[in-house]
């Protein structure tokens, strides 16, 4: 982390979905403007982890948490914490496209209407600039005020991160978001991704360890709830530290 300023601190965290032990004593720094890359089995707590990182852990019921996690050093989960600000401040993407049903237009001007912003013209020009930066506007700007439910799923994709950029967060959280995707829609968004970089952080959980050797700059290992190791991306993939890392990545796993 030599030269790297922590965008999001993890120091100590467990996390409980009620008797079960999801993450053990996690403490991991993720850089600022930089890929970090979430590897590992099923179930070995991936999207549990990324999950912490915007509170949407809270929405689970019985779902609960020693330890502290922090965005530009403040605790996420301080009493004083104002939630809605957070998640406007991290975004998440998932695996399966979601856009609501309703226009590309209206599904990227969502997140800005809720934070009050009503100027059409306004709203016309996040939407230019979001749809942008998700490389989707040639695709989409003849069609704005189209249902975003007929666009194909890399477009889909595309759009909802182009919804999550709307709102102008600091880090963006992908949660195997082209793994439901062909591989000229994977490419796309991996080139995005590292398009992303110069404005955000960007943390991606993913099960191609080629695409995390390809895009990320650091990457970590998950096995059963523990981070098993967490280096530059080149370096875990090279001389893993630890025998497990090597098998997984090895194909010797299970
Ligand atoms: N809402 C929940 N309630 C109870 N247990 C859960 C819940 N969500 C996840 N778990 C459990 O926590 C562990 C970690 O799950 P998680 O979804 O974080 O794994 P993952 O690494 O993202 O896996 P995958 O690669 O399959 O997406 C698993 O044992 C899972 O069954
Ligand atoms: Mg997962």
């Amino acid at each position: 982390m030599l030269g790297l300023t922590q965008k999001i601190g993890v120091q100590n965290l467990n996390l409980y979905y009620g008797n079960f032990q999801a993450l053990h004593d996690v403490s991991m720094s993720i850089p600022s403007n930089k890929i970090t890359a979430f590897i590992g089995p099923s179930g070995c707590g991936k999207s549990t982890l990324l999950r912490t990182f915007n509170r949407m852990n809270d929405l689970v019921e019985g779902c609960r948490i020693e330890g502290k996690v922090t965005l530009d050093d403040q605790d996420m989960y301080a009493r004083n914490c104002d939630v809605n600000l957070l998640r406007r401040r991290v975004g998440m993407v998932f695996q399966k496209p979601n856009p609501f049903p309703m226009s590309v237009f209206d599904n990227v001007a969502y997140g800005p209407r809720t934070h009050g912003i009503r100027n059409h013209h306004q709203l016309e020009e996040i939407i230019e600039k979001s749809l942008k930066k998700a490389a989707i506007w040639d695709e989409l700007k003849d069609r704005l005020h189209k249902s975003a439910l007929g666009l194909s799923g890399g477009q889909q994709q595309r759009l909802c991160i182009a919804r999550a950029l709307a709102v102008e967060p600091e880090v963006l959280l992908l949660d195997e978001a082209t793994s439901a995707l062909d591989p000229i829609s994977t490419g796309k968004i991996e080139d995005l991704s590292q398009e992303l970089k110069r404005d955000y952080t960007v943390v991606m959980v993913t099960h191609n360890m080629q695409q995390a050797a390809r895009i990320s700059d650091r990457c970590a290992f998950f096995l059963l709830g523990n981070m098993v190791e967490f280096s530059g991306t080149h370096e875990l993939f090279s001389h893993p530290q630890d025998k497990r890392t090597e098998d997984y990545i090895s194909g010797r796993f299970g």
